[in-house]
């Protein structure tokens, strides 16, 4: 079915189902808005029974009155009556249906749009919305909306959830002069989504980068799927709105309360090549120069400049955004001073002087083009009264043109009204030129960042987990089965087990006699604790006493132990006393589950101990993982560098946790009853020496059946 999508937004033929007479009316508007941007008169056929023409056009009482082939049904009648047309439009063969008219899902009125969906879809018609502004298509000259005129043309896709934001971003892009192949309004997305987009757009000829704007994503893991195919062949860049702490339901574990609502996009975004911009500035600076420029061959960056303050600005700009700027070799730098005054700088950034005319910029451009140890330039102007802008931006065009070359040169020009035509003329001809050195870092750091991620989109390794999972599986239905829904500690080391997981073994007592032979057993010093299955955080009830290391203090620690929880948490059922052995300690690493109600299993790494949710040093990754997620994703963290072997210590054994990220990743998978794991502390001891998860928390929840 989804090939229909190309008659919401390439239709040849348009009808209006509510074409009003009253100029005042949405339904005067689309007709205007179609005849206005050049959408063939004949292939408008405006449809309302109490009308003969509307604008000059022949109205039809009904759709199934136009003896014309309709691609697409735009409809614009009040809620009620929306049915009955889509119906008819069903039976007259229309291939999409665009339904403007609000009154849906988002005031609750779910069982009207239900309806909606089951006609479309039992005529086989797409249909975008409802409670949307249309579709403004610049290739068609389609639009096919309430927005007041058609985008400028060019190659950014723009897709939004909010109409309103789509209204106004047409104004703004045209001031901006950013030109647009298509804008889609999804409005309640009953039907056609954000995936239905890309797919579209993927093959999209007109189209070079995809944008939108949202606010939820449909279906999370079709989502990874078609986007991670799709940035391989095109940029994503998603603004993601709505970043605030989860509100569904409790929050039972660490990971949980970490992850938020947000953190699931965010992993997801990075695992499938999706850029994730923080504004519509941002979206639309980045789509510009993912659109206009070309992807750098190499990481040696120069800055060229007539202003030194313009220069560090970029230059620490550069830092933050992993950028390298290349030292000058010397006879890059014998070739650059021929252009400059003899206070000018052949340092990079290279500074020509605030005395720099046009043809001094050209020579430098020149020499930096032609040299190939050079990658990117960012290039630089702030305006003076003894230069002209325009005569600037012609000298690096020349020189790019005149040199024949590729390489990706992104320009800021910093002034007032005098430099919008000479930013404007370098944007258009291949060089994107923004306001202020900070944003031309920014794109071309975003030229990196994609060019890095569709390498690494490339490469994705998944090795398989070798498990018990029947066992794992029967455990986790047991527990169930008893009304429980939380592993006690010795359930969850096992569980983790079954997936070879190096776990420290809790042993169950249940007399201090038991627990002094077990503690002889296994040898001294040793720790005993609470098992309690209402018991989670037990050093916060006196639940657990480590360090145990004679018989007298086994002892002492089991009646310590039942004595505090009993009066601390009065009606717990407690199970017995769990001895172990105490752990040799490592580097403290966290490891966790929480499964998203979008996404799906959410993998978390991060900072372990006490502090966990204080630190917040954690990252997260979807299942399933690949071994290249496992291992970027413990790269993000603070942690890491101290795994890695922090101010002289010796490095640790950071495979094994790549290895239990995986494995937890394949445990999620397994078993979907699984709600959370924590695994704090899991220390990691030496490199070749291993790891061990000392606490382990899981939850489950129940599955319909
Ligand atoms: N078939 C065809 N035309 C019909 C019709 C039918 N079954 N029933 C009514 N019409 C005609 C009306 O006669 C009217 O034309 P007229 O003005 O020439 O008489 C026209 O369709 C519009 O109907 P009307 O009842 O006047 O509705 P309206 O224009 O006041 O409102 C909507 C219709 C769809 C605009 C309104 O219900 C709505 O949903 N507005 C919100 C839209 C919006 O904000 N969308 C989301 C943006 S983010």
């Amino acid at each position: 079915m989804s090939s229909r999508v190309e008659f919401l937004l390439r239709p040849t033929s348009v009808a209006v189902i509510g074409a009003s007479r009253s100029p005042e009316k949405i339904g005067y508007q689309v007709v205007r808005n179609l005849i206005e941007a050049g959408f063939p008169r004949e292939k408008i056929y405006p449809v309302n029974p109490h009308a003969d023409e509307i604008l000059g056009l022949k109205c039809y009482p009904s759709i199934l009155d136009v003896p014309y082939e309709v691609d697409l049904a735009v409809i614009v009648v009040p809620a009620p009556a929306v049915p009955s047309v889509l119906e008819e439009a069903g039976k007259k063969g229309v291939k999409a249906v665009a339904v403007i008219t609000s009154g849906f899902k988002e005031i609750g009125n779910y069982e009207l749009e239900n309806k909606l969906v089951e006609i479309a879809r039992k005529y086989g018609m797409r249909l975008l919305g409802p409670n949307i502004v249309g579709v403004c298509d610049t290739v068609q000259k389609l639009n096919a909306s309430f927005c007041q005129g058609l985008p400028n043309p060019g190659e950014v896709a723009f897709v939004t959830q909010s109409g309103a934001l789509g209204i106004a971003l047409v104004g703004w892009t045209k001031l901006k002069g950013i030109g647009l192949s298509d804008l889609v309004s999804l409005g309640n997305k009953a039907d056609v989504d954000e995936v239905d987009m890309l797919e579209f757009f993927e093959k999209d000829p007109h189209t070079r980068v995809i944008t939108a704007y949202l606010e939820g994503i449909s279906n999370g893991p079709r989502f990874m799927e078609v986007a991670r195919r799709v940035a391989r062949k095109k940029p994503v860049i998603i603004l993601k709105a709505g970043r605030g702490a989860r509100t569904i339901g409790a929050i039972k574990s660490h990971t949980g309360s970490l992850a938020g609502s947000f953190a699931a996009y965010e992993a997801a975004f990075k695992q499938c090549g999706v850029i994730l911009a923080d504004s519509f500035i941002d979206l639309f600076d980045w789509a510009i120069a993912l659109s206009k420029s070309q992807l750098p061959q190499g990481g040696n960056v120069v800055i060229l400049t007539n202003g030194g303050g313009a220069g560090i600005m970029a230059t620490d700009a550069a830092e933050k955004w992993g950028i390298r700027l290349m030292d000058v070799p010397g006879d890059l730098a014998d070739k650059l001073r021929r252009h400059m005054p003899p206070f000018g700088s052949v340092f990079n950034p290279i500074d020509l002087t605030g005395m720099a005319d046009a043809e001094q910029y050209m020579g430098a451009m020149k020499d930096l083009l032609l040299d190939p140890r050079v990658d990117a330039i960012i290039v630089l102007y702030c305006h003076t009264a003894i230069t002209n802008p325009l005569d600037i931006a012609q000298a690096i065009l020349r020189a790019m043109r005149e040199t024949g070359s590729s390489k990706t040169v992104i320009a800021s020009f910093i002034g007032g009204e005098e430099v919008a035509n000479a930013c404007s003329l370098l944007t258009e001809n291949g060089i994107p030129c923004y306001e202020s050195p900070e944003k031309a870092v920014a794109a071309l750091g975003v030229l990196y960042k994609y060019a890095r991620t569709r390498e690494r989109l490339e490469r994705r390794t998944f090795v398989a987990v070798e498990r018990d999972r029947e066992q794992a599986r029967e455990l986790v239905l047991s527990v169930l089965k008893e009304g429980r829904q939380v592993l006690t500690p010795a359930e969850a080391a096992k569980l983790v087990s079954f997936y070879k997981i190096p776990v420290l073994q809790k042993i169950l007592v249940k007399s201090p006699e038991e627990a002094l032979k077990t503690a002889r057993e296994i040898g001294y010093p040793v720790v005993l604790e609470v098992e309690s299955p209402d018991v989670l955080h037990k050093s916060d009830v006196g639940g657990i006493v480590v360090g145990i290391d004679s018989d007298e203090a086994v002892i002492e620690a089991y009646s310590r132990i039942m004595d505090n929880v009993s009066r601390k948490v009065p009606n717990a059922r407690i199970l017995g006393i769990i001895v172990r052995k105490m752990a040799e300690k490592g580097k403290e690493v966290a490891i966790g589950m929480h499964r998203d109600p979008v996404f799906g299993p959410l993998i978390m790494v991060g900072s372990g101990g006490v502090l966990v949710e204080l630190l917040r040093d954690v990252s997260f990754r979807v299942a399933p993982i690949a071994l290249e997620d496992a291992a970027e994703m413990l790269e993000e963290t603070k942690i890491y560098q101290v795994l890695k072997g922090y101010r002289g210590e010796p490095p640790s054994d950071v495979d094994s946790v790549v290895d239990a990220l995986i494995r937890i990743s394949q445990l999620a998978l397994d078993i979907p009853e699984i709600e959370d794991i924590d695994i704090n502390p899991f220390f990691v001891y030496e490199k070749g020496r291993g790891a061990l998860a000392v606490d382990v928390k899981v939850t489950l929840r129940r599955l319909e059946a």
